[in-house]
């Protein structure tokens, strides 16, 4: 099959960038879409010219590095599928298609296809992980988590981090995210002792990268290539909101 790109392509953080037409010739439908472009980026380094810089590691869905929009969708048109794990069978020969890189204040663009997500390392340090003490591994059965709150945290803990729910959402809200690393740990019982001070301080944090706030458009839903649900962005601010009122009742006390 035969495909147009426009590929966005910026030099590097500080220069401007524009569109680019490439043509992706006799492209097998098997291959996945970053086999597509490796076959165009081997053309370009043929021909001396610079080829298309795009994040992956894993190329199995699981790691979180790839994604960039494709024709305004993105991980593209396949629901619950990163880029790396879309192949070229869901398009059709002649498709023109426009790929452009993560669009947030928060997530600036490094070059052509490549945005800086380390906004989200920075919420996951501000504690998106248990620090105290939980002994080594307890016998399976020793600490009882209801069904309902195993099956839910680890639906949370599949988020890859990979940042298309804040490049869909117009506010380019972190909620999705953020959520889902709250909820993930706050469902569990070793996750019970911090869970509060971990909801008010991610929540701080992801204020401070310059993330929007959540206005329940549910794009985020959307796009998730891991199926995260806006519940978790509910229980965020529970957490959120309770944490407050436990601070406003320390400092009452203390007065
Ligand atoms: S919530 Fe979904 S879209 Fe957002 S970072 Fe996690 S996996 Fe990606
Ligand atoms: S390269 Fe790892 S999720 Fe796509």
């Amino acid at each position: 099959m035969n495909l147009t790109l426009h590929v966005w392509r910026q030099k590097n953080a500080s220069s401007a960038g524009k569109m680019v037409k490439y043509d992706a010739k006799d492209i097998n439908p098997e291959m996945s879409f970053l086999e597509m472009l490796d076959v165009v980026n081997e053309g370009l380094i043929v021909r001396g010219e610079e080829p298309i810089a795009f994040e992956h590691d894993c190329r199995e869905g699981i790691c979180g590095s790839c994604g960039f929009v494709i024709s305004g969708v993105a991980h593209g048109p396949q629901p619950g599928t990163t880029v790396c794990q879309l192949h070229m069978r869901h398009f059709k020969d002649g498709d023109v298609l426009y790929l452009e890189p993560w669009r947030a204040k928060a997530f600036p663009v490094l070059k052509d296809l490549v945005v800086d997500r380390s906004a989200f390392d920075r919420i996951i340090a501000a504690g998106g992980y248990v620090s105290v003490s939980t002994g080594s591994a307890p016998d399976g059965n020793a600490v009882p988590v209801p069904k309902v709150n195993a099956d839910q945290s680890m639906d949370s803990a599949a988020c890859i981090a990979c940042g298309a729910c804040v490049a869909s959402c117009p506010n380019a809200s972190a909620s999705l995210f953020t959520g889902a690393k709250i909820s993930h740990l706050g469902l569990l019982p070793q996750g019970q002792p911090e869970r509060m001070r971990r909801a008010e301080s991610m929540v701080a944090q992801m204020n401070e990268e310059l993330f929007g706030s959540c206005t329940n458009i549910g794009e985020c839903e959307a796009v998730c290539p891991k199926g995260i649900r806006l519940e978790v962005i509910a229980r965020m601010n529970r957490d959120f909101i309770k944490a407050s009122f436990t601070h406003r009742d320390e400092v009452a006390e203390a007065g």
